[in-house]
């Protein structure tokens, strides 16, 4: 089985409050049809639940938060989620939707319901989750991130590979010359501060990545634009991206 989270940037315009990049979505569905493994997708909210979840001073922390915050976050997402099920069934695979809290309770997954995904995903079916707003209990709400998700779910269930999709090549070193890191065995590269303040959301990516890699999984970052590239990676042929070994 092979776990694939598409990052907001690649599946959304980052730059345009609420404008899905459908012609990315297509492009990285119609690869993904000539994969003859199990496929488990993530996809991350973007210009949708980021968007608003900014808007709303919404984290990753629980918190209390005002209703209506809430309420556009988690709308967002289904339609951001609908918009990408729509495009995988187009194009020829069987999307099947996957919501976080089907799997999770609070912050907790739900073991014996994450064990059944790679089943679902063996019959032919493509499970889909995303990254969500979350009940947490006592009044309080949290946002689950997909990379999150990624490592939750590779930890409990050993994929062969996790893919992160991007719209960027891998993990760069640094910014200014996008010298990119083909392979990163450490939990803290040496990334240029520069890099570290372009690309925040990538150290919390690297880091999820480190940990499954310590779980056994390969990693690997590749870039969305050129879809061959999540094909090369997963038929181990010639490689462009980063890796963490796992
Ligand atoms: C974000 O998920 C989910 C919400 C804000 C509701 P991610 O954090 O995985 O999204 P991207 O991939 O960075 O956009």
């Amino acid at each position: 089985m092979i776990l694939i989270k598409l990052g907001g940037s690649i599946i959304t315009n980052k730059e345009k409050p609420l404008t899905p990049n459908r012609n990315s979505i297509k492009r990285i569905a119609t690869s993904l049809k000539n994969v003859n493994e199990p496929l488990v997708i993530i996809h991350g909210g973007g210009s949708f639940g980021h968007y608003w979840s900014v808007k709303y001073d919404m984290h990753t922390k629980p918190e209390k938060h005002e209703a209506k915050g809430i309420s556009v976050v988690k709308n967002s997402m289904m339609e951001l989620n609908s918009i990408v099920l729509e495009s995988f069934s187009a194009s020829g695979l069987k999307p099947y939707c996957l919501p976080p809290s089907a799997f999770m309770i609070s912050d907790k997954p739900l073991i014996n319901k994450v064990r059944e995904i790679p089943k679902i995903a063996k019959t032919g079916l493509t499970p889909i989750s995303f990254g969500d707003v979350m009940w947490h209990g006592k009044n309080k709400f949290y946002i689950l991130s997909g990379d999150r998700i990624m490592g939750i779910l590779s930890k409990l269930l050993h994929p062969r590979l996790a893919i992160f999709v991007t719209n960027v090549d891998g993990v760069y070193s640094d910014m200014k010359n996008k010298k990119l890191l083909n392979e990163i065995t450490v939990e803290k590269p040496t990334i240029s501060k520069v890099s570290m303040d372009v690309t925040g959301g990538m150290s919390r990516k690297i880091k999820e990545a480190f940990n499954i890699s310590k779980h056994g999984t390969d990693v690997f970052f590749v870039n969305g634009n050129i879809p061959k590239r999540i094909t090369n990676a997963i038929n181990d042929k010639s490689f462009e991206g980063t890796i963490f070994r796992g």
